[in-house]
């Protein structure tokens, strides 16, 4: 078995390398070609307050803002904020830990959670404090690696389950959290929230990640 690194001591202790690498659009072509273009899609009606929750270096923070946005980033990594704050000095990047609960009392008409939930083993608390952090009617738009290729990782069907894996082109290895459709419908119904819209971003014709809209009911 692989060793278990804990995603979130990794992408503090490997910020300045993840920077790099995230705002590399040749190294991320399917990144900025495809997955980005579909979530900008998927939330282009949406105005008001923006949470980029588990925002990195701020990359997708600084894509998301709009004329009628303000948007804030907010991540567990205290060295991946401020690069965030050091590329971004005009987005306000703020704290999280690891439940969920992000360092402010504002709350967002929209939370988006680029490539994060799957490194995630209690979703469930997370969606619970993020489901505070909305306005009522507010939304919550992620974006997961697709469970039809996470669920390769394991010799039969499981709704959910751990696996370990190499991440972006750093060499190293992470655990995250397969879940089905099923699993996540589930998760997001008992913390508040009904499903409105899916996508699934494919490459060459696989699909490579699911992009889920949801509303606070
Ligand atoms: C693959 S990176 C994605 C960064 C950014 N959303 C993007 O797409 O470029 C995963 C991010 O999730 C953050 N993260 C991991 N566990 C988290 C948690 N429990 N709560 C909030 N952020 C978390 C990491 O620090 C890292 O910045």
């Amino acid at each position: 078995m692989p060793e278990k690194i804990d995603p979130i001591a990794y992408y503090d202790s490997q910020a300045s390398v993840f920077a790099s690498q995230a705002s590399d659009k040749s190294a991320n072509r399917f990144e900025y070609e495809k997955n980005m273009p579909s979530l900008l899609t998927l939330i282009d009606t949406f105005s008001g307050d923006v949470l980029d929750f588990g925002c990195g270096a701020g990359n997708f923070t600084a894509m998301l803002q709009r004329q009628d946005r303000v948007v804030d980033g907010s991540d567990t990594s205290p060295r991946l904020l401020d690069i965030a704050r050091q590329n971004y000095p005009s987005i306000d990047f703020i704290s999280s830990s690891s439940d969920g609960r992000v360092e402010t009392n504002k709350k967002y008409n929209l939370v988006v959670a680029k490539l994060v939930f799957h490194y995630i083993i209690d979703l469930d608390t997370v969606l619970a404090n993020l489901n505070t952090q909305l306005e009522a009617g507010g939304h919550l738009v992620f974006s997961v690696p697709h469970p039809d290729k996470t669920q390769h990782h394991f010799p039969s069907a499981v709704e959910e389950g751990e696996y370990v894996d190499e991440v972006g082109n750093f060499g190293l290895t992470l655990t995250m959290i397969h879940r089905t459709l099923g699993k996540l419908s589930t998760l997001l119904t008992d913390n508040g929230f009904g499903l409105v819209d899916l996508v699934a971003v494919c490459d060459e014709e696989k699909p490579k990640r699911l992009n889920v809209l949801a509303k606070k009911l």
